[in-house]
């Protein structure tokens, strides 16, 4: 293990770690780098507390495990590619992440991971919950994951999109709101795993089943991924940071601190094709 104080702490025994002994802000030398990201492929989402970033070592921690990724429809903070403003307060309407989730999946190429940094956050409440993908996956029967395995499911962004960022046509990263086919089920490109590849905010539908099949077995699949057994729970303090991996965990952010505020910056890494 790099640097004699770096320490993980499993979250619960699905999935989470808590990383402690790293500075995020500083230069971190290429072993405390890997470690993160061993970390990482084996706990699906890590945890650091205490890290007041700001906006250029965000951007620089975030861009040592790849580059950044520009969403769809919502711009990127000035100035920081791959920034995004994540902020709920007494004005807010609704709020980011508010179903089961990876990110952005509407793209050929969904982002791999995600890193968020908030800076302020509610007296309680505002947590964050993971759920492991592999583990959803691998405790199906044979007969149905045999059945998910060849099968295909369409991923859109213009419901979800439209009315939540009000972003004009014209401003669209490419001028439309992306549409992609993806494998209901992926292997992790690092780990070889497994994992199941769809969600309730981006999911359209199983392109090979009729319309009332493939909603019956969304919801199924949605019911399983929503059981606790698959899940950790994150409690957020100022200046604590999850990095998650898009490819084999999903989030879903809770709001039940309104009117209080919850505010930080999320920084989205390119991923790949899901196969
Ligand atoms: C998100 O979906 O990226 C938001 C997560 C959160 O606010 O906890």
């Amino acid at each position: 293990m790099p640097g004699s104080d770096l320490s993980i702490v499993p979250l619960t025994p699905s999935l989470g770690a808590e990383i402690s002994g790293i500075d995020l802000s500083g230069d971190l030398d290429e072993a405390t780098v890997q470690a993160i990201q061993d970390a990482l492929m084996d706990y699906l989402v890590v945890f650091f507390r205490d890290q007041a970033l700001d906006l250029d070592q965000l951007s620089a921690f975030g861009r040592r495990f790849g580059l950044p990724h520009t969403h769809p429809a919502e711009p990127d903070v000035p100035g920081y590619p791959g920034v995004l403003k994540i902020h709920t307060d007494a004005s807010s309407k609704t709020y980011s992440g508010r179903k089961w989730h990876s990110d952005v999946t509407c793209d050929a190429e969904p982002p791999m991971g995600s890193i968020l940094h908030l800076h302020q956050v509610p007296a309680s409440g505002g947590d964050t919950l993971f759920a492991n993908m592999y583990a959803a996956y691998e405790a199906l029967s044979a007969p149905l994951r045999q059945m998910l395995d060849g099968l295909t499911a369409v991923h859109g962004s213009e419901h979800n999109f439209r009315g939540y960022y009000g972003t004009p046509d014209e401003d669209l990263r490419d001028g439309m709101f992306p549409e992609s086919r993806h494998p209901v089920v992926r292997r992790h490109p690092v780990t070889g795993r497994e994992a199941l590849f769809v969600n309730e905010i981006f999911t359209l539908r199983i392109e090979e089943l009729s319309t009332a099949e493939s909603e019956a077995l969304l919801n199924l699949l949605y019911e399983h991924i929503n059981e606790p057994r698959f899940h950790c729970r994150f409690r957020w303090q100022a200046n604590s940071v999850a990095f998650w991996d898009n490819r084999s965990a999903q989030h879903l952010a809770l709001w039940d601190y309104y009117p209080e505020t919850r505010s930080g910056h999320r920084f989205t890494i390119q991923g790949d094709r899901p196969v």
